[in-house]
């Protein structure tokens, strides 16, 4: 593994959300960790006017509330690092004065030219600045020798947030921008969900063991059922959700990324291009739904009003008559050898019954059923189902059948469990942390390909609405605030002879 490499992580829209929540809490924990480069600056870029010692002190205070651990001698040393430069990022002039701060960490701080980009700005922010950044001629990888050391190329990579696209146009013509700029090796498609523990130890669960990996396939798969629900509301981000929608802000970008750790083949090494050449592949293996299916294969919904709140089209800065989905679940096909036959159901909704982020797999029964006469304790037969939680516990839980002592004979089903935190005793870290300083590292593992999330969008357009089609038609499913969503979803899986795991 490579340490990370001394550098200035530059963050547009710094004055943000994003900025003082999440990416601030997520470095002062590495720092803590001890996982950040020696020679290591933050630059934050945004409009509004403060200084140095003002940002500090705001994001002292947001470290205190999300991040881990608070030690205000650890802050006060990280904090030495933290810098902000008040500039319009979407016009060119500014950049001239960047190019001259970054010069300065070179020359002072031992950065080598190394710069890390983070787009945390609005998506229309995205291609001005990745044209300004050329234009300023910020990006020298491959063009030329370090200026500190001769020994060192220095590099500029750029992280980009999601949404990235709103769709398989948008989305192409972003990476064709992104392209222009940079190499694809130096492009980090970010999805914080990839930072979490338990989605990575589903790549050692299915490739470092051999029980399951034979049995990873549609001969003995039924089906598998990817969920991510919330209990909350669309909050503060109602202008925003109102144009997006579940789709697009929730199984176009992290619920495919756990699908393609799912279902992808095993890689020849643990290595980034290894593991994102099998990702592209089995993304791109995604069956494009036909028009006439699209209603069997999909529900979407709107949360209905509850006593204690109104419905979702009734939120202030929701558009009159909005038909955009709180709820979403879809059936996806895989057309290749190890999945033909074996659905993937996605969904995902708001205001939902628990919080809940897991992957099921459903295994079929046994070919011959020996114990066809004999009572199951729970009524009917479960069979070996694999749980893997990923929020809000970090578990994985393996069902089978086993017999119930004593007489008569039955059968009940029963279930071995890993709690992540009790078997290790390591309390998560917020998962941009680690993914931040694989950019350093310049581990491209966890982040997404440009063709991957082409792909990935192609697979959900026709859930979009888009042509002849309007699948926003379907949005009279609504359904209780507080329950699993619409009557319709259980239908969808009961034509499939199938239900949905929820309450266990
Ligand atoms: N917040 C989250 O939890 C979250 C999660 C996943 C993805 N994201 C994505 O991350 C990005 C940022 O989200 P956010 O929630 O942090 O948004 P936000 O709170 O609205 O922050 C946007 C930032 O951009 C700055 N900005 C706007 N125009 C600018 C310009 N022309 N030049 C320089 N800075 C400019 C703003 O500061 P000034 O007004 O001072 O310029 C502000 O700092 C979005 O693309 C969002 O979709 C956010």
């Amino acid at each position: 593994m490579r340490t990370a490499d001394p550098c200035v992580l530059v963050i547009f829209g710094a004055s943000g959300d994003l900025t003082a929540r999440k990416l601030i809490p997520a470095l002062y924990e590495m720092h803590r960790a001890g996982a950040l480069p020696a020679k290591f600056q933050v630059l934050g870029v945004s409009r509004r006017e403060k200084n140095d010692a003002a940002w500090r002190d705001e994001l002292a205070l947001s470290v205190q509330k999300h991040a881990k651990g608070w030690d205000a001698a650890a802050w006060s040393n990280f904090a030495t690092c933290i810098h902000y430069f008040a500039g319009d990022a979407a016009q060119g002039e500014m950049y001239r004065a960047l190019a001259e701060r970054l010069g300065q960490f070179d020359a002072q701080d031992g950065t080598r030219g190394n710069r890390l980009f983070y787009l945390s700005v609005g998506p229309e922010l995205y291609e001005s600045i990745v044209q300004r950044i050329e234009d300023a001629s910020l990006v020298t990888e491959g063009k030329r020798w370090c200026a500190i050391d001769r020994d060192e190329r220095s590099w500029q990579r750029i992280i980009v947030e999601k949404p990235f696209g709103s769709d398989e146009a948008s989305a192409a013509s972003l990476n064709r921008t992104l392209g222009r700029v940079f190499e694809e090796t130096e492009i980090y498609r970010i999805d914080h969900y990839l930072g979490k523990e338990v989605v990575q130890a589903m790549l050692v669960l299915r490739f470092a063991n051999t029980i399951f990996e034979p049995v990873w396939n549609h001969q003995y798969i039924d089906h598998v059922q990817i969920t991510a629900t919330e209990t909350v509301g669309v909050g503060n981000r109602t202008a925003f959700f109102d144009a997006t929608g579940a789709i697009r802000d929730m199984i176009q970008s992290h619920l495919l990324q756990i699908f393609a750790f799912a279902a992808m083949e095993p890689p020849t090494v643990y290595g980034a291009e290894d593991i994102r050449a099998e990702k592209i592949k089995v993304v791109k293996a995604l069956r494009a739904t036909n028009a006439s299916d699209i209603a069997a294969h999909a529900v979407l919904g709107q949360y209905a009003a509850s006593e204690q709140e109104g419905a979702y089209h009734q939120l202030p800065g929701v558009s009159a008559g909005s038909t955009t989905e709180t709820y979403a679940a879809i059936k996806l096909h895989v057309d290749n050898w190890r999945w033909a036959g074996t659905p993937f159901y996605l969904r995902t909704g708001k205001r939902m019954a628990k919080k809940r982020t897991e992957v099921v797999v459903q295994f079929k029964p046994p070919a011959a059923n020996l114990f066809r006469g004999v009572a199951q304790s729970a009524g009917e037969a479960i069979g070996n189902r694999l749980v893997m939680e990923i929020a809000p516990d970090e578990r994985t839980r393996l069902r089978f059948e086993s017999k119930l002592p004593g007489t008569p004979f039955r059968i009940a089903n029963v279930e071995m469990q890993v709690d992540f935190d009790k078997e290790f005793g390591v309390e998560p870290v917020e998962a941009y942390g680690p993914l931040l300083v694989d950019a350093m590292r310049g581990d491209q593992s966890l982040f997404k390909h440009g063709r991957e999330v082409e792909s990935g969008w192609a697979a959900v357009m026709p859930f979009l609405g888009s042509g002849s089609s309007d699948i926003r038609t379907l949005i009279n499913a609504n359904y209780a605030q507080g329950s699993w969503g619409p009557a319709a979803a259980d239908e969808m899986m009961a034509r499939d002879g199938r239900v949905w795991h929820n309450d266990e």
